[in-house]
């Protein structure tokens, strides 16, 4: 089983396309593991793209990502970094294939829908950034 950290973009959540991509991450096999409804900061955007600072989209992108609600969402599955970005299809929704998340309900190359992780070392990060170990199960208890 692996873990990732999917996100359902400020664009998405005002285009009232969370139930539609939701139904599409339980329909492709994925486990919801932890979900939250979250307004991030500018200072979280760019905490979460410090990745991209240096590239000329990162003040656009962090604001844009800081706009309004988002809901992350911890998704497991075996091979689930793989599995999840080809669910949601190529960055540009111009070029993503058809049927894909981005295809259908991305508007352009940055307000593309959804996030997702792009390696293990990454979604460790990125599933650190928003849920602690317990959220997602790892406590005794459950
Ligand atoms: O999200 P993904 O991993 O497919 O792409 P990325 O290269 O890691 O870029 C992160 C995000 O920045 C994208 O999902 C877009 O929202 C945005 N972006 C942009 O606005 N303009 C670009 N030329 C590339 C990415
Ligand atoms: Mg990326």
């Amino acid at each position: 089983m692996e873990r990732t950290l999917a996100i359902i973009k400020p664009d998405a959540v005002v285009a009232r396309q969370v139930g539609a991509i939701l139904q599409r991450i339980e329909g492709a096999g994925f486990t919801v593991r932890a979900m939250r409804l979250v307004r991030l900061s500018q200072v979280e955007a760019e905490g979460f793209y410090a990745v991209h600072r240096e590239r000329p989209f990162f003040g656009s992108l962090t604001a844009f990502m800081s706009s309004g609600p988002a809901v992350v969402l911890a998704l497991e599955a075996p091979d689930a970094i793989r599995k999840w970005r080809a669910l949601m299809g190529a960055t540009d929704p111009g070029k993503a294939d058809v049927g894909t998340i981005r295809c259908d309900f991305g508007t352009s190359i940055e307000h593309n829908a959804t996030h997702g992780s792009d390696a293990q070392d990454t979604a460790a990060f990125e599933l650190g950034y928003f849920f602690a170990g317990g959220e997602l199960g790892e406590d005794a208890e459950r």
